[in-house]
């Protein structure tokens, strides 16, 4: 029997989830969950790292994260969600791992540079915003990925450069003390990027264009009704296409059954945008209700969501004590051990 391979991954508690969450990550980790070993952290030190002068927001966002994930269908009895901040295991891998990355070389990391440009948009240029542990993620990322021994990686197309260091670092550490580390690979979900109703080519908290778990129905078909379609159209019964329009993308992820029919009806401009967009909120809503009945039931039982944190966050302890042990004695530092 080849032993299960494990998967790592990550999320940090900043808000709530959205469907670009939804369709572009968590859902296919509901599907990796079985057949798959799945480790899934809440990257609460990660999230500091931006927060530090917030810590109120990540602390409600641990609680909020995991709530969306198990309304997602992320099944305990599959998966370990945990704690990052309770593993100092993997604050103690991430200054060993320090050394082996040099400053130019994280500063060129196309997400990190991204992100400091967008800093520099706020801040100014001044580059005193970006800190030393900002500039540090990607290193205690890559503790994150190899305490718990995560051989895949599954996450979106942004984080493919923090893998790509992973994998460096790895490298690095295996040929100085010896084969100890394994290099991990990055997942990437059929649909690694959700598009926003607005057209935008990501949907995002801060592009405020984002559709949350949590959003009422009201809130829902709102935003529904402010989306794009194909300009073109101007009369109802304008013919249209529909692969130019953000109501028929989505539709495309929530009215499987009627498909056919709605772009058909499209192009013959036999339907008009508003009724398809009522449509699709009516689809959506529909998609959303189990996860929000899930959602109900562990917020009705925050006594079991506080015990699958802390159960997950010992198991993820175990591992990472073990990976500890192993490299601490490549490193010959394993003094009284
Ligand atoms: N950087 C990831 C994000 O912003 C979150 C994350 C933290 C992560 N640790 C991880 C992802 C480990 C994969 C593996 O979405």
């Amino acid at each position: 029997m080849t032993e299960k391979k494990t998967i790592l991954t990550g999320i940090r508690p900043t808000g709530n989830l959205h469907l670009g969450h939804y369709f572009g990550a968590v859902g296919n980790w509901i599907k990796l969950q079985e057949n798959y070993n799945t480790f899934i952290e809440i990257a609460d030190v990660q999230a500091l790292t931006d927060n530090f002068n917030n810590p109120e927001k990540v602390r409600k966002n641990v609680r909020e994260l995991t709530l969306d994930l198990l309304a997602c269908g992320i099944d305990p009895k599959k998966a370990t969600i945990f704690i990052q901040s309770r593993i100092p295991e993997i604050a103690e891998l991430t200054v060993y791992y320090s050394n082996l990355v040099t400053i130019a070389r994280l500063q060129r990391n196309p997400t990190i540079k991204t992100e400091i440009s967008q800093k520099k948009e706020i801040f100014g240029n001044s580059g005193e915003s970006v800190t030393y542990g900002f500039l540090g993620y990607p290193v205690s990322q890559t503790a994150d990925i190899t305490a718990l021994n995560g051989n895949l990686v599954p996450v979106g197309e942004d984080q493919l450069p923090l893998i790509e260091q992973a994998r460096e670092i790895v490298r690095k550490f295996n040929s100085i003390y010896g084969e100890t580390l394994k290099e991990p690979e990055h997942l990437l979900s059929n649909l690694p990027r959700l598009k926003g109703l607005d057209g935008n080519e990501k949907m995002g908290k801060s592009l405020g264009n984002a559709i949350f778990l949590v959003d009422g129905e009201e809130l829902i078909t709102k935003k529904v009704m402010e989306a794009i379609t194909d300009k073109n159209k101007i009369r109802k019964d304008d013919k249209a296409n529909p692969d130019v329009c953000m109501v028929y993308y989505y539709h495309k992820l929530v009215s499987k059954e009627n498909l056919e029919t709605i772009c058909y009806e499209c192009k013959e401009g036999k339907r008009g945008c508003v009724n398809c967009k009522k449509e699709l909120a009516k689809n959506m809503i529909e998609f959303l209700k189990p996860i929000k009945e899930r959602r109900r039931y562990y917020e009705n039982n925050m006594n079991e969501v506080d015990k699958i944190l802390e159960e997950g966050t010992k198991l993820a302890k175990l591992e990472a004590e073990k990976t500890m042990h192993q490299v601490k004695k490549a490193m010959k530092i394993d003094y009284f051990e």
